[in-house]
């Protein structure tokens, strides 16, 4: 099979286990090699302070009096106040981002479709996947990722993968301080560089970073990470992101809660439906502000960014002969110009209520010849900067509101046109409404709507859905 047929069957598989949702719970795997590993020195010197923002590593954070701890608790899926104490052996024993380094040796930690060397090859590279910056750049801590050779010290950093401070931030100028903080509190995480993920909307933009990609960042000593088609056609699995779904797949290692001054609410009844409209509007951000980057390293003449970059579009615009699912997709024009490819981004976002933050991008990408780079750039980044807005106030947003929202992305989303990518956005939402136990059910009609939208059958799909989602 074709990295791509392997990918469709992949998403095949995984359109259907979100219709098992409810039943199928993620398979946990645990890692081949799942021993605590134990810090051989303590992480900072007393007296000696760290320059702020520089990591430590995983194993600064393991100590058995600090997030080391037993997690027989929380890998069984029992959250309470002490979960903290082995918050970094649940993580080193169940979480995917634990083997992410290891996708770019020649020893993967998990079988893999497309090898780092069989991708490198692909990409006509003479250097290793683990000593590239574009590969480290999401398959380690980004602010160690750099090009060529690196001292043995960075390289064992970097062999942890995504590890704790990917996440929570580089830990130098927070390590000791945030052991007496006692709430949630933006101000003392912005001054000391640890990274607010109890806001979901700074939680979904961190995942973005990594499962869409993200320009540079050198506050944090980020590199660009950037999934173009050039990695794909080499190999690598196209990304594909819902931020309520992949957060529900990932293993927890903490207790989801509001950690408010007055005590430790739990999370709101539609937490997940947040989830999932925050995350929609994040994902759009994202990806309007890696087009901006992109338009401004074209123009920049950098030999590495084509333009326009072909992983903007929708696939199945080009590639008629893929296999299914793509194969058999007429695609429906809708309102573009005739001779315009549809913009692949647009998916997480179609017009819902947010759509008019972004449509003066869609306008631009979606006509026959697309705009240059020129005029793209600033357009994108205005749109970033509205969905950032509208990101803010969805995250402050009440649940009662918030809910109303949620059921507005349904209809207008599924009126688009009859295309895989969008069929995939609507189960990925009806699943986190479902979660959030805001569907109408009897089961079964949970079921009709699910298996229309499958299908692909629209006329059966938008009275079904109706019923289900109910009247906003
Ligand atoms: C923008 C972030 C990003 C960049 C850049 C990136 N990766 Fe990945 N890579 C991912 C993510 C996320 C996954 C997991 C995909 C999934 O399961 O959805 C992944 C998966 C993989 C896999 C497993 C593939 C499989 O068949 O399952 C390999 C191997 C890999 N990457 C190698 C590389 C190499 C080599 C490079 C550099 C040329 C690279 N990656 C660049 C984010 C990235
Ligand atoms: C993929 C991103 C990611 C990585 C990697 C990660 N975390 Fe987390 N962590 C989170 C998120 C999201 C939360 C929830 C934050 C909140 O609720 O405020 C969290 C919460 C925590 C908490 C709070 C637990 C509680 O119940 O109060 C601790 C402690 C923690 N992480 C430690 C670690 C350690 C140690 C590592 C590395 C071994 C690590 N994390 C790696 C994303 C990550
Ligand atoms: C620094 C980059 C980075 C960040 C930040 C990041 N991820 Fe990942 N993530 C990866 C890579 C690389 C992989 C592939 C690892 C693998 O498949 O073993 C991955 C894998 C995953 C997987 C498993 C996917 C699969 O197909 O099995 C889930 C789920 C996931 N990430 C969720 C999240 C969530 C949720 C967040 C934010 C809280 C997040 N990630 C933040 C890079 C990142
Ligand atoms: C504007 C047209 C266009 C779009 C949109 C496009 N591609 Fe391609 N793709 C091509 C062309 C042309 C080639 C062959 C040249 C090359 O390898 O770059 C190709 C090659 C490939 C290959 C290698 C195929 C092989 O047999 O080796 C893969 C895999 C691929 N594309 C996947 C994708 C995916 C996934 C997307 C969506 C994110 C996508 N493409 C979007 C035009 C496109």
């Amino acid at each position: 099979m074709s990295p791509v047929q392997d990918r469709s069957f992949t998403l095949g598989i995984a359109v259907a286990t979100i219709l098992a949702i409810g039943v199928v719970v993620f398979v946990l795997q645990p890692r081949s090699h799942g021993e605590v590993r134990v810090p051989s020195e303590t992480p900072a010197p007393v007296g000696k302070p760290i320059p702020k923002g520089t990591a430590i590593g995983n194993t600064g954070c393991m100590s058995a009096a600090c997030h080391g701890g037993p997690a027989a608790e929380s890998l069984a899926g029992k959250f309470d106040a002490n979960t903290w104490e082995g918050s970094g052996t649940c993580w080193n024993a169940r979480d995917p981002h634990a083997r992410a380094y290891s996708l770019l040796t020649d020893k993967p930690d998990r079988p893999v479709r497309a090898t780092a060397r069989h991708i490198m090859a692909g990409l006509h590279s003479t250097i290793p996947a683990t000593e590239d910056v574009r590969c480290l750049a999401c398959h380690s801590n980004p602010s160690l990722a750099t090009h060529g050779t690196a001292e043995p010290r960075l390289v064992s950093l970097r062999s942890e993968g995504v590890g704790c401070e990917s996440c929570h931030g580089n830990a130098s100028g927070w390590l000791r301080e945030h052991t007496t903080w006692k709430s949630d509190n933006h101000a003392e995480y912005a001054s000391t560089g640890m990274t607010p993920l109890f806001d979901i909307g700074d939680r979904s933009m961190t995942c973005l970073g990594c499962h869409v990609g993200a320009p540079a960042d050198p506050a944090r000593g980020y590199p660009v990470r950037d999934m173009n088609h050039d990695m794909i056609a080499a190999g690598h699995p196209r990304l594909d992101f819902d931020f309520a779904e992949f957060h529900r797949e990932l293993p927890k290692h903490w207790q989801e809660k509001e950690r408010t001054p007055t005590g430790q609410k739990p999370r709101g009844a539609a937490f997940d439906a947040r989830l999932w409209v925050v995350g929609r509007v994040a994902q759009a951000e994202t990806a309007c502000k890696l087009l901006a980057d992109r338009a401004a390293r074209a123009s920049a003449n950098d030999p590495r960014t084509p333009w326009p970059e072909l992983a903007e579009f929708n696939c199945a615009a080009c590639h008629h002969d893929l296999p299914q699912p793509w194969r058999s997709e007429p695609q429906t024009r809708g309102e573009r110009p005739l001779g315009s490819l549809r913009w692949q981004t647009i998916w997480p976002i179609t017009e819902s209520p947010e759509y008019g933050a972004i449509q003066p991008v869609v306008t631009m990408m979606q006509r026959a010849r697309p705009a240059g780079f020129g005029v793209v750039g600033p357009v994108a980044q205005q749109s970033a900067k509205n969905l950032g807005e509208v990101r803010h106030n969805l995250v402050a947003m009440s649940d009662a509101d918030l809910v109303r929202r949620a059921r507005l992305g349904f209809p207008a989303t599924f009126s688009e046109h009859a295309e895989w990518d969008t069929a995939g956005q609507i189960l990925w939402g009806l699943a986190a409404l479902d979660r959030a136990r805001l569907l109408n059910r009897p089961v079964t009609e949970f079921d009709r709507a699910f298996d229309a939208v499958r299908r692909r059958d629209w006329a059966a799909a938008k009275p079904a859905l109706d019923k289900l989602i109910g009247k906003p």
